[in-house]
């Protein structure tokens, strides 16, 4: 959850440091901190808070290791922010991840003397090193990681000396090589504006980088050759190019994404008899739109389990099952760990993921990438989208169907102009408390996913309903205090959802309909009408999410909230 990253070559460290904690605060953003080794002394400093505060001073030195906190163990104050040294002030590292046994360690290493200084779990890594070390950086490493337990990527930085040792169990880490300067980083986007070359590191590595290149062991060593890659993102993908924030920009950017997607050549092999699907978050909302799609386009029987569920619940699969992850990331920790729990049992897993050789990717018997590029929004937008065409495509190969397009980039592209509607809607809306997301079908799971938008980014509390179990209880919430978002496009289940918008209407709650272009009937019982270009019904998900994701937006907007980097939550959740 935290973004950490190391630098080392010829220009100062500290604002280099600086950029890339800036790229890597959606992992994270109660405290940030950076540590420089100069003239055989390491120079600290490390604020609570935003990653700006650190910009008021500099540090001298062309070695550093650099941190973004989420806060796990100990509250977002200075004292928990890291890099944490150790007592002779010669060592300094950074963490993202949860060290399980810290509290026994800690206590084995106050007996002996140590001081600690936080309330962190982190901690214990650099007074173990400190302990460890005789004269070897890399042996000292390679003993604190045997008595570790967790979660881990950490970097370590020992004044005088002209390396970065990094470990990883766990969680994510990247080396960036560019000639005589080089990185180690959480993701690449802390490292894309230097270069593209890049080695993700396996779990039970050890990374030693200099100047020179890198080298790469396991736990016991010995070395390893280490794969360098090509990354096919861009710098532009990683800036806001005029936008006023990343989450706006990556909604205008859907129908590229649509575009790409549609692109995507499949092949699926249909020897399953059940795909279960696990994810998290928005992408457990994707997942739910492919179980209605493939049952109903494939007639393939699909369950959707929320990872963190799953992995806890003893759950049934059978070698039959195929196991789908989907996952923007392909980093977070609980459908990593679902993914591992069935291939141990056996079963075939595929992954749908957007970051090209992230962990789950790696992990998979099989992989599908969606196409949204680089997104840095915390909210997902343009993933969810992009996860949806992946979708359709899969559903429509399972059924051996020719799946075209229909014409939904531009359908997109048209959804888009409801922009200035909805920063009016916006104006109207953002001060009541409470809202009810409603939708049948196909469409109950995008009032789960505008539901979960409005909450992240703008803090009013919404709860989503399939439509017709309005009626067994959130009906008690209805009143001219609580408005009511229904997605009643003209489908199947039209005279339903727009009977439920009734009984709405009959309690005096305020209805937003979000309807098919030309439904005047509609116009009648809502309060506001927000109409999406008609389209067949599977297809309804896909324009519905764009209003729904702009709602959010500009009220989170007028209400001032910081929309890229919402209170309390992260980009990518590496840990449980
Ligand atoms: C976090 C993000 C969500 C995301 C979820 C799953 O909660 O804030 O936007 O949907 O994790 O992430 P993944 O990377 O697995 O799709």
């Amino acid at each position: 959850m935290c973004g950490i990253i190391g630098y080392l070559g010829q220009k100062e460290a500290y604002p280099v440091l600086l950029a890339g904690l800036e790229r890597l605060e959606y992992r994270g953003y109660d405290s940030a901190g950076i540590c420089t080794a100069h003239h055989g002394t390491l120079h600290l400093h490390k604020k609570k808070g935003r990653v700006e505060n650190l910009k008021s001073i500099t540090l001298p030195g062309t070695i550093g290791i650099a941190h973004t906190r989420w806060s796990t163990h100990g509250s977002p104050a200075d004292k928990n922010a890291h890099p944490f040294l150790d007592q002779s002030k010669q060592f300094s590292i950074v963490h993202n991840g949860i060290i399980e046994n810290y509290l026994e360690l800690k206590e084995e290493l106050r007996k002996e003397g140590v001081a600690f200084t936080s309330d962190t779990d982190s901690e214990v890594i650099v007074h173990l090193l400190a302990k460890y070390y005789h004269g070897n950086l890399q042996e000292a490493v390679l003993n604190t990681v045997k008595r570790l337990m967790g979660a881990y990527a950490f970097c370590v930085l020992k004044s005088g000396n002209q390396e970065i040792i990094a470990a990883r169990n766990g969680s994510p880490l990247v080396v960036g090589l560019n000639g005589g300067e080089n990185f180690i980083a959480s993701d690449v986007s802390a490292l894309i504006e230097h270069t593209r070359r890049v080695i993700y590191v396996d779990d039970f590595r050890l990374v030693k980088v200099t100047r020179q290149g890198v080298e790469l062991s396991d736990f016991q060593g010995r070395p390893l050759p280490p794969s360098i890659k090509e990354v096919n993102w861009n710098i532009e993908q990683a800036q806001k190019q005029g936008y006023k924030h990343f989450m706006l920009k990556e909604i205008f950017e859907q129908p590229q994404v649509v575009e790409d997607s549609l692109r995507l050549n499949l092949s699926l092999r249909k020897d399953f008899s059940r795909l279960l699907i696990v994810a998290c978050g928005t992408a457990s909302y994707a997942g739910l739109v492919g179980k209605y799609l493939i049952e109903k386009i494939a007639k393939i029987p699909v369950a959707v389990e929320i990872a963190s569920e799953f992995r806890y619940k003893e759950p049934l699969f059978s070698r039959d099952d195929l196991i789908l992850a989907i996952s923007q990331s392909g980093e977070t920790a609980d459908t990593l760990a679902a993914v591992r729990l069935a291939r141990q049992q056996g079963a075939k897993t595929l992954g749908m993921i957007n970051v090209v050789d992230s962990t789950i990717a790696r992990e998979v018997d099989d992989i599908i990438y969606t196409r949204a590029g680089l997104e840095i929004g915390v909210a997902s937008t343009k993933a969810f989208i992009a996860q949806l065409v992946t979708l359709y495509k899969i559903a429509y190969a399972l059924a051996g169907q020719e799946f075209s397009g229909e014409g939904l980039v531009e359908k997109v592209q048209q959804t888009l102009s409801l922009n200035s509607q909805l920063k009016d809607l916006a104006k109207k809306y953002f001060a009541y408390q409470n809202f009810l997301y409603i939708g049948r079908n196909i469409n109950y799971p995008l009032a789960l996913e505008g539901a979960l938008k409005l909450k992240e980014i703008s803090y009013i509390h919404a709860e989503a309903y399939p439509a017709g179990e309005l009626k067994h209880g959130p009906l008690a919430l209805v009143s001219e205090e609580t408005p009511t978002l229904a997605i009643c496009p003209q489908d199947s289940v039209y005279e339903k959802t727009f009977s439920n918008i009734q009984e709405v209407k009959a309690r005096n709650g305020k209805v937003i309909a979000v309807a098919t272009q030309g439904d005047e009937r509609i116009k009648g019982i809502s309060d506001d009408v927000i109409y999406l270009p008609s389209v067949k019904e599977v297809f309804y998900p896909l324009l519905a999410a764009i209003p729904l994701q702009l709602f959010a937006y500009h009220i989170a907007d007028v209400k001032g909230c910081d929309i890229d980097r919402p209170r309390n939550l992260a980009k990518a959740v590496t840990v449980e």
